[in-house]
């Protein structure tokens, strides 16, 4: 993660520049894990929750990995693909197509899809 002096403009920048152009379909696809049902298919409210929760670890932008990989494309893509961040060999070998289903659960509960992730967030 960033140090602390240098998060807000990052998540400005975020805010400003990737979530316009792209980052609807996959705060579409979080959202149902993300927020209640009342809430689901409001991007706002996903973009809200992905800059509150997400964002400390994982970008938007494409190749800017953090402590997480970069998650630009996420959806349709197979699990471990960036080839310019150092995956668990748990999430390596899972072998997951990330889909509205996979991301669901994994969000909720990374371990119960991928055991041995080292994604420690805990769900919402
Ligand atoms: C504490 C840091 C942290 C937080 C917070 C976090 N992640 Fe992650 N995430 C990771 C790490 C580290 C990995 C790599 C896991 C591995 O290699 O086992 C990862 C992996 C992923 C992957 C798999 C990516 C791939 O290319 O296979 C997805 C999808 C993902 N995270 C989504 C999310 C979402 C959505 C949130 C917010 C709800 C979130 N993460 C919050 C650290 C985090």
């Amino acid at each position: 993660m960033p140090p602390k002096a240098a998060r807000p403009g990052a998540l400005r920048r975020a805010v400003a520049g990737t979530w316009a152009l792209r980052g609807w379909a996959l705060v579409a696809v979080m959202l149902p894990a993300l927020t209640s049902p009342a809430r689901a298919g409001d991007p706002k409210a996903g973009k809200a929750v992905f800059t509150a929760i997400c964002s400390g670890c994982h970008s938007v932008q494409s190749g800017q990995n953090g402590r997480g990989p970069s998650l630009y494309g996420i959806v349709g893509r197979r699990t471990g693909e960036r080839s310019s961040f150092l995956y668990s060999p748990a999430n390596q070998a899972s072998n997951l197509i990330w889909d509205v289903a996979t991301l669901d659960t994994y969000i909720q509960a990374p371990h119960a899809i991928v055991p041995g992730t080292m994604m420690t967030y805990g769900g919402p």
